[in-house]
């Protein structure tokens, strides 16, 4: 991508990668994805903000020789991935007297996996500067937002925030800043989901300093620039809180209709208690969707036909994804049909021992759902809205 000016002397020099599907072999990336990069030039020296994806490689390092920088002082790594970390020696060569910067933990990452040599790092702790001249760059040391090793940097003078994974989407586009708010919230919520839930706990201990910041933009490296930073900011408000939302999600997954016609009633017994239901289908469903949907749900209901005693493995990977992610689930149930015998209930909690859920009771069906079994699944109805009542009530009252 060309170059594109924040602000006289600050430019985005990244990449938009329109075509990438999956982050890590792992994460679906449905919108693709941009490696932000951003060059930063004071009266005398000059700063570049993380580097770019191994792959992207020759169409950054072009793009740097296309601007003509004279010299490059310091490489700032925020973070040692190699989504960002991963040019660094492509830009060493290009500027052989550029530092990289960046914290101790970070360095180790960096040269574990890159062939970058240690004596080429300038190492920095929290709150220390680096002057450019008429411009300052202080590093504010945040680990886990993603890995360990992440850090922020922050362009003082200008109030420019760049945070590399944190507050990211993967969302390619070409808007330098996140000016379709709908689209930038699904994917920047997706992100989070997929690569930040984890770490709530350790964003809620950052989001009050960036706050306190009061950046007037926020340059991740994934995604638009947020030049009305309480877009973002608002949203992870509500993603890290503790108290969830009034949300249940149900991933299925049904051989015969059995357990799916089962679904169907529930989620018309929880909607007609005001609750929003979000069902999500293991077999064909992307389950980046499934861990966006459990971001703010209260409640996990798993529904799975029993196949030799135990869930259906087609939910067991899915299961998994969702418990590593650690949602702030509170309730949780399992439902589903069996032929002649099931233990999914006990195989399903054990399947997600991260989640702190009450567990409730389960309604496992023998073939199809009758008319008994319609009133377990009415009274599951009434459990679940009562324990979202008192989560609420609860709530109000602290
Ligand atoms: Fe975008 Fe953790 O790398």
């Amino acid at each position: 991508m060309i170059a594109r000016e924040l602000i006289p002397g600050v430019s985005a020099v990244g990449a938009i990668d329109w075509d990438r599907r999956y982050f890590d072999e792992l994460v679906p990336l449905p919108h693709g994805t941009t490696y932000n990069s951003y060059l930063v030039r004071g009266s005398e020296k000059t700063a570049l903000i993380d580097t770019m994806y191994p792959a992207r490689t020759a169409e950054y390092i072009a793009n740097l020789k296309r601007l003509n920088i004279p010299h490059i002082d310091y490489i700032i790594a925020n973070h040692g991935e190699q989504d960002h970390s991963g040019s660094i020696p492509a830009v060493l060569k290009l500027y052989p007297n550029a530092r990289v910067v960046t914290n101790k933990f970070c360095r180790k990452l960096i040269t574990d996996a890159i062939d970058v040599a240690a004596d080429r790092f300038l190492i920095i702790t929290d709150g220390d500067t680096i002057s450019l001249g008429d411009r300052t760059l202080r590093f504010l040391i945040t680990p886990w937002v993603h890995w360990p090793d992440t850090m922020l940097t922050h362009l003082v003078e200008d109030n420019i925030l760049f945070t590399c994974d944190l507050f990211g989407a993967h969302n390619a586009t070409t808007d330098l800043y996140a000016t379709d708010e709908g689209r930038t919230l699904d994917t920047a919520r997706r992100y989070y989901a997929e690569i930040m839930m984890p770490f709530r706990s350790h964003i809620t201990k950052y989001l009050p300093m960036v706050e306190k910041i009061a950046p007037r933009m926020i340059a991740a490296s994934h995604g638009p620039v947020y030049n009305r930073p309480a877009l973002i900011l608002d949203a992870y408000r509500q993603w890290i809180a503790d108290v969830p939302l009034r949300e249940v999600v149900i991933p299925h997954v049904s051989m015969y209709n059995n357990t799916s016609n089962m679904v169907l009633y529930l989620v018309d017994r929880l909607v007609e208690r005001g609750l929003k239901v979000t069902p999500f289908n293991v077999v064909d469903g992307d389950l980046g969707e499934l861990a966006s949907a459990l971001v703010t749900a209260s409640t996990l209901v798993v529904a799975a036909s029993t196949v030799l005693g135990g869930p259906h493995p087609t939910c067991v990977g899915a299961l998994n994804l969702a418990n590593i992610l650690k949602p702030k689930v509170k309730f949780m149930a399992t439902i589903g049909s069996f032929g002649w015998g099931s233990d999914i209930a006990r195989k399903i909690q054990a399947l997600m021992p991260n989640l702190e859920a009450k567990i409730l009771a389960p309604v496992l069906v023998k073939g199809r759902a009758i008319e008994e079994d319609l009133k377990a699944l009415d009274r599951l109805a009434n459990e679940i809205y009562e324990c979202n009542e008192q989560m609420t009530a609860h709530s109000a009252v602290v």
